[in-house]
């Protein structure tokens, strides 16, 4: 038996859990492999698919919806041509209700039945001082939510390998959490969907990395300056990740109490956005 991961990580997260859910399975006899969905095509995918007796889609909650790209790919895929058990894996700072049971339609339109959903949760990337969530860089606190987190996935793995079904978020009161979180996030899915981001061209050296690093094709560099299109997903990939901190959200810079949300060590934004494969892109 073996496990394919597919995985969209914004700022990291999503990219650690699915890598220790990686290892995890494959010291229970399940060897997996991680894809970054940003560059696979449908093609990519299927091969994938078929060779794969297991498939996990991993994605951050963004308000109890999951981020573009994703939603992207899988309504790209192709319609499954065996029956396959799918597992769905969320990465959140404190709750989603549903966020991993929410798209089990989607999954099942293709073909795809969903046997497992897991929410974990991990170190807040909201690093934008105008919003109240609870939010730290602090090594020690980081690492007890990481360690913790680690155990959570141990049970995944374990859930997992052994064939036995756990839906969590599937039942009526994560259902209803979800119903309520998700008005306050609804602009972020519907298209155009402006970024609330600027950049200070003092502070900007033009090294084009957030170009490099977005998902959405969202950045670009014209007329000398870096401007943002119609089409973020919001990950706050560029503007946690800019090396200068030269990005401004909602007509603010950075807050010095909130320095930028740089992932789980390891993580590279600018790797993750061209690698298909991410254990070659771990080595
Ligand atoms: C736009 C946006 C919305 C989010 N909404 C939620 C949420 O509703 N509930 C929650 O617990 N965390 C929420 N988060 C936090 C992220 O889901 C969490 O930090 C996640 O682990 C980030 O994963 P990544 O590093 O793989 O991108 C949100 C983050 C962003 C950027
Ligand atoms: S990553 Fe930052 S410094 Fe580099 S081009 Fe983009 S905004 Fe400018
Ligand atoms: S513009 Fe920034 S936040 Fe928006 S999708 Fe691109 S990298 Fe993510």
């Amino acid at each position: 038996m073996n496990a394919g991961v597919f995985c969209f990580s914004g700022t990291g997260n999503t990219w650690w859990v699915s890598n220790q859910l990686a290892a995890a399975l494959g010291r229970r006899g399940c060897p997996a492999e991680v894809y970054s969905i940003e560059k696979l095509d449908a093609n990519d995918a299927q091969i994938i698919i078929q060779k794969s007796d297991i498939l996990i889609f991993s994605y951050p909650v963004y308000g109890s919806f999951m981020p573009w790209p994703m939603k992207g790919f899988i309504d790209g895929l192709l319609q499954a041509d065996e029956e396959k058990d799918i597992a769905v894996i969320c990465t959140q700072m404190m709750f989603s209700g549903d966020g991993a049971w929410f798209y089990h339609r989607a999954f099942e339109e293709k073909g795809y039945k969903v046997k497992w959903t897991f929410h974990f949760n991990m170190p807040n990337n909201i690093s934008i001082g105008i919003f109240p969530f609870p939010y730290t860089v602090d090594e020690n606190k980081i690492n007890r939510i990481l360690k913790k987190c680690a155990g959570k996935v141990e049970k995944a793995a374990e859930s997992i390998s052994s064939g036995i079904g756990s839906l969590k978020g599937a039942g009526p009161a994560s259902r209803l959490m979800g119903l309520m979180q998700r008005p306050a996030y609804v602009k972020l899915v519907r298209r155009p969907f402006n970024s609330p981001y600027s950049v200070d061209i003092e502070k900007c050296n033009l090294c084009r990395k957030c170009i490099m690093m977005c998902p959405e094709n969202n950045i670009v560099l014209e007329n000398g300056r870096i401007s943002f299109g119609e089409n973020c997903t919001l990950c706050l990939r560029c503007y946690n990740y800019c090396p200068q901190t030269a990005i401004s959200a909602y007509g603010k810079a950075h807050d010095p109490k909130k320095p930028p949300y740089r992932g789980p060590e390891g993580f590279d934004p600018v790797k993750i956005a061209s690698a298909k494969i991410l254990s070659d892109f771990n080595e």
